[in-house]
């Protein structure tokens, strides 16, 4: 038997602090997540803002394979607009929700119960006649009485519900709990068999896959949840941990998913890297420690017999062993091939340039890995038209005080700005290109860190500029850092003025 997947990294990950994707970041989420083979892709909450509605739409038209789901209140405004967004998709479906707890009927929505059940009832209905494929969420359900949660999943059901979602909207379940609720819908609502029994856990305790499995174990069929378990507050379900534990624990549960497990650590990946959240280094799965060992007795171990320590291999979720793959004589199909293999279809262009920097490099250092290529080929794919470019960066830093010289060019325009400045030399490169391009932008996140080891390593820069309320990432990528940070905070600043202009 299969557990479905249903992805909402775009939704409820989104609803991340501090998180924001720009339509082309979505659309290369949903892409991948469709290669990762989930079931259902929530790919946004259309009435939200128009920026919400023009990616859902574009996901609808452009991804194949899952189910695209967009999330609505039940309200017929939002409906029609979620439907507007997703019904060119191949397999459209609308999520419709409404609190049932009695703290968020009486303080939030202000609706009694029967209200309530009536909003639910015509609201599942309404969507139907747009597509078959209509959930309905009890939010806070967890927290709700559970005879009146049969009432109301009874009657959207009757309504046409083909999925209902019982969400623990505050993560305040235990599993024990969360499955004796699960066991109690199945068991007191009538025609619990013509729908789908979803569960939807926040991890506020850390519990929220300890739930997400106990409910699978009480008669739930899909888990809703989100790439390196990003979302509201603590987050959601983390995909990859479900995902894993039924391929590991198969002697326990007996059961699968459909998802491409190859795909689980480059989709993290990309995630974390378009949505600057961080991966905590012990994170299960995809953490960078996930498979490292530290003790000597442990790394003896796992020479001797890789079982004696790891639980997973690796390589199950696509991680490659960080060899050796090219190096200065490699011709441009050598590394082509390498890429196909890392999973990267590039356009001509995008080889060409990807082909130009792999040279540059191989030329500053020896042994180009596959984490090397990785971070070029990331850094080439994040790049947008570049308003401005930098074309020459002279740094000084003595006793203290440093001096930067750029010169960027904007429409074949040469324009040079100076800075000095005690706080460093990027502090100084930051501030010429502020003066360069005048824009009122605000550096809120740097992040520096060493694509492999070794002195002459990558350099990956990381930083997040405040510009209207929104937060912009940048990204850049070079043996030298002070140069893999201007590349950063260029792309970032870039990213604005496409969006500005
Ligand atoms: O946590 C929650 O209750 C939700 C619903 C909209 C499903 O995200
Ligand atoms: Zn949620």
């Amino acid at each position: 038997m299969g557990v479905r997947i249903f992805d909402t990294t775009l939704r409820d990950g989104e609803q991340s602090p501090g998180v924001s994707l720009n339509i082309k970041e979505k659309l290369e989420i949903a892409k991948q997540l469709a290669k990762l083979n989930v079931d259902v892709i929530e790919a946004g909450f259309p009435i939200a803002s128009p920026g919400d509605f023009a990616a859902v739409k574009k996901i609808a038209q452009e991804v194949v394979g899952p189910a695209i789901a967009g999330l609505a209140r039940a309200t017929k405004e939002d409906i029609d607009r979620a439907w507007e967004a997703v019904q060119e998709a191949e397999k459209p479906m609308i999520h419709t929700f409404l609190a049932t707890s009695e703290v968020h009927m009486k303080h939030k929505l202000q609706q009694s119960p029967q209200e309530v059940l009536e909003s639910a009832v015509e609201a599942v209905a309404y969507a139907k006649d747009y597509t078959d494929n209509v959930e309905f969420s009890a939010e806070d359900a967890f927290r709700s009485d559970p005879d009146f949660l049969c009432q109301i999943f009874e009657g959207v059901i009757e309504a046409g519900a083909t999925t209902i979602n019982i969400p623990d909207t505050v993560g305040y379940a235990t599993p024990a709990e969360f499955g004796g609720l699960i066991k109690y819908i199945k068991d007191n609502v009538p025609n619990i068999d013509q729908a789908v029994i979803s569960v939807h856990c926040h991890n506020d305790l850390g519990l929220a896959a300890a739930n997400s499995l106990a409910a699978i174990q009480n008669g739930a069929e899909q888990v809703e949840c989100t790439i390196n378990g990003i979302g509201e507050r603590a987050g959601n379900t983390a995909l990859e941990e479900v995902a894993l534990t039924f391929n590991t624990r198969y002697n326990y549960y007996g059961l699968k998913t459909d998802i491409n497990l190859k795909e689980i650590s480059r989709t993290s990946k990309l995630v974390s890297r378009l949505t600057g959240m961080e991966i905590q280094p012990n994170k299960a799965i995809v953490g960078k420690n996930a498979f490292a060992h530290e003790s000597g007795i442990h790394q003896d171990g796992v020479i001797k017999e890789r079982t004696t320590y790891e639980i997973m291999d690796a390589r199950t979720i696509g991680l490659e062993e960080n060899k050796i793959v090219l190096g200065k004589h490699s011709g441009r199909h050598a590394f082509k091939d390498r890429l196909e293999q890392l999973g990267y279809q590039l356009e001509q262009e995008e080889l060409n340039s990807a082909f130009r920097r792999f040279k540059e490099l191989a030329d500053k250092k020896q042994k180009i890995t596959n984490l090397d290529l990785e971070a070029i080929i990331e850094d080439e794919i994040s790049q947008v038209p570049e308003v401005y470019e930098i074309s020459l960066l002279q740094v000084t830093s003595t006793s203290g005080l440093a001096t930067a010289t750029v010169q960027m060019e904007r429409d074949g325009e040469k324009i040079n700005e100076s800075a000095c400045s005690e706080g460093g030399p990027i502090d100084a490169v930051y501030d010429a290109m502020n003066r360069i391009t005048d824009l009122d932008c605000k550096l809120v996140e740097y992040k520096i860190d060493a694509v492999t080891s070794g002195k002459d390593a990558l350099g990956e820069v990381v930083v997040k500029l405040a510009y209207n309320e929104k937060v912009y990432i940048g990204r850049g990528v070079s043996t030298d850092v002070i140069e893999a940070s201007a590349k950063a905070y260029n792309n970032a600043l870039n990213k604005i003025l496409v969006v500005r202009d």
